[in-house]
């Protein structure tokens, strides 16, 4: 990662997220960041082994940020701090929130100074395993993503040397840095580093489906899931076919990929309109109009609503939804199933839909130890 990117970014991270939703492009921010020279933080601790339950591969970890104890539970910290916000009235833990599966009830997110977002927070739960962060991927890594916004340098000279003056004001951060990142003054790449590594630990797996999958327990689903899952396995454009995006492999299931698809969200249906250009506004890729990640179904039935502008209040919504094919324009994906889904009798779809629904109530797993706030 590129870390003079930091000398771009711009507004207090709480609001980090809100304020990249609303189309900043980081290609863009990238190539004017690019002759500044790299400052590289290295955690002085041991590195530790983040252990990935059943059902999940092992976390991956960057080469210049392994997770140490000390920067984990400086992240941890960090995460639930609210010194964050300009006004100090949110931390990351208001929109990712663990009583909610770490991520928001509201539609869309409000940020600092009631800054409206655009978007739903997504749950940082197995955030580690993306291919990319954001609903568009225009962070490529969870220590990108912490850096916050890119390209608002008016802000930045604000906000971000502010949060390192607040965060060196304090003798319990500044004791808590010390050991983690060694003797010198605190940087903020020193905070996203260790915001990510925590987040890296925020791993969540063990769920009944993979008890009854990759461990084989045949008792952990109950019929009902069990009949969903072979509908979601079915790979025909006629059925369900959820799999083929929302990926499930034989040792290791994410429930997403790294691809991005235009499955009709965006779309509005009575102007035709698409609402959100998505991935294009990042790519610039006229295929991935209003297209987003597939993100992750685990820990779904914690994490309503639903989709990139949380239009969607329910699981039975979302299956609904792909009953009727999206909705359908030009950029649709081809990976979508065909309206109707005519492979499964018509008297048989009600069953279906609740098959399905329970199904996604199986993938609720454990929840790690991490996700609660900090000890005083
Ligand atoms: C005001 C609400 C809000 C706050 C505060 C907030 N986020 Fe977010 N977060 C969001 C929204 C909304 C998105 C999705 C934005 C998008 O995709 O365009 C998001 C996305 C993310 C993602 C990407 C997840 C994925 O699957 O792509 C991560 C990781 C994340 N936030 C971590 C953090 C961290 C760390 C902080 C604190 C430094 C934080 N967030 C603070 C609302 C918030
Ligand atoms: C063509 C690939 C594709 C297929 C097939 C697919 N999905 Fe999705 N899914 C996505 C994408 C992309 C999103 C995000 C869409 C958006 O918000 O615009 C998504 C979002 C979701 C969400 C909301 C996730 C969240 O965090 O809000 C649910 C639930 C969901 N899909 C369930 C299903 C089910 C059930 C099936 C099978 C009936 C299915 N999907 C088939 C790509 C796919």
């Amino acid at each position: 990662m590129n870390w003079s990117r930091f000398y771009l970014a711009s507004g207090s991270i709480a609001a980090a997220c809100v304020l990249l939703a609303q189309a900043d492009l980081p290609f863009r921010a990238r190539s004017r960041a690019a002759a500044r020279p790299a400052r590289v933080a290295f955690p002085i601790g041991q590195p530790v082994k983040i252990p990935a339950p059943l059902g999940l591969p092992p976390v991956p970890v960057p080469a210049d940020n392994p997770p140490t104890a000390e920067t984990i539970a400086l992240g941890h910290r960090l995460f639930f701090e609210k010194m964050f916000s300009r006004d100090g009235s949110i931390s990351c833990a208001s929109c990712h929130d663990p009583k909610f599966g770490m991520a928001d009830p509201r539609p869309v997110s409000l940020g600092v100074h009631d800054l409206k977002g655009t978007r739903n927070a997504p749950t940082v739960l197995n955030s580690a395993y993306n291919a990319s962060q954001f609903w568009d991927g225009r962070a490529a890594t969870l220590e990108d993503q912490a850096a916050g916004p890119v390209g608002n340098p008016v802000e930045f000279i604000h906000s971000l040397t502010g949060v390192e003056r607040r965060l060196a004001a304090s003798p319990k951060y500044v004791q808590l840095f010390e050991k983690a990142w060694g003797p010198g003054p605190i940087t903020y790449e020193m905070a996203a580093k260790s915001i990510a590594s925590y987040e890296r630990t925020l791993v969540s797996g063990n769920s009944p489906f993979d008890r009854y999958f990759h461990g084989k327990d045949r008792t952990a689903m109950n019929e009902s899931a069990i009949r969903g899952l072979k509908l979601y396995l079915n790979p025909s454009l006629k059925a369900a076919n959820c799999v083929s995006c929302h990926r499930i492999d034989a040792d290791s299931s994410l429930f997403g990929e790294e691809r991005f698809h235009n499955t009709g969200v965006a779309l509005d249906p009575l102007t035709r309109q698409i609402r959100d250009l998505g991935r294009w506004a990042v790519t610039g890729d006229t295929t991935k109009v209003g297209a987003f990640r597939t993100m992750t179904l685990r820990n779904i039935a914690l994490t309503a609503p639903y989709m990139h502008d949380g239009s969607m209040k329910t699981l039975e919504e979302t299956v609904e939804f792909y009953f009727e094919g999206g909705r359908p324009s030009q950029y649709i994906s081809t990976d979508m199933p065909v309206p109707g889904l005519p492979d499964i009798p018509k008297d048989e779809q009600p069953q279906a839909k609740k098959d399905l629904v329970e199904f996604m109530k199986a993938l609720t797993g454990d929840m790690p130890a991490l996700a609660a706030p900090p000890p005083e």
